[in-house]
């Protein structure tokens, strides 16, 4: 049931934007908290990204907003270890996690460093392309084990 959720929810969001989203989220509110809140913060967190590809990409001239999402994404970086309470498991979340604490930890250690690197390249007017890469292989480094469908 919340497995056929979260692709119901995610192919509708493909087709039709948040709005279908929204009218998704009262099925999933009774069901658990914790998992909920991880999965919006992580939805947060990847369209923060996606938002910097398309600056990068130069289909916005929003250079001055970059700032903005790499501040976004290290403050949720700084977070993410509060995400994964015992008893929280579900959504695309792998078991790994809760079997796997210290190899886990390792891998938001990094995405916790990557962030804050990208956060400084950024406000220092640095070599953006490589930290980007560098902070979404620290995305991929934990998706890769960590979850469902990656
Ligand atoms: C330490 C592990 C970890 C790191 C690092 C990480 N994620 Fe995730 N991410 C997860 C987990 C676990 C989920 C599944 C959450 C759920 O459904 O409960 C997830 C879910 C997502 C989702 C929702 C879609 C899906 O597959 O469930 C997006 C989008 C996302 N992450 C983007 C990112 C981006 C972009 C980064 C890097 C900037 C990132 N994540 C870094 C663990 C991580």
């Amino acid at each position: 049931m919340h497995t056929s959720f979260f692709r119901a929810a995610g192919s509708c969001r493909r087709i039709l934007g948040l709005g279908c989203g929204l009218l998704f989220a009262g099925a999933s509110l009774a069901d658990n908290g914790a998992a909920d809140y991880r999965h919006h913060t992580m939805e947060a967190i990847g369209g923060h990204m996606e938002a910097i590809v398309d600056i990068l990409k130069q289909k916005v001239p929003h250079q001055a907003h970059m700032g903005l999402h790499a501040d976004a994404i290290a403050e949720m970086a700084a977070i993410a270890d509060t995400l994964f309470p015992a008893g929280s498991e579900g959504g695309d979340a792998l078991p790994a996690i809760w079997e796997q604490p210290e190899e886990f930890a390792k891998r938001l250690q990094a995405f916790k460093e990557a962030a804050a690197g990208f956060r400084q390249t950024v406000s220092e007017g640095g070599e953006v392309g490589a930290a980007v890469q560098n902070l979404g292989g620290a995305c991929k480094g934990c998706h890769d084990d960590f979850v469902d469908g990656h």
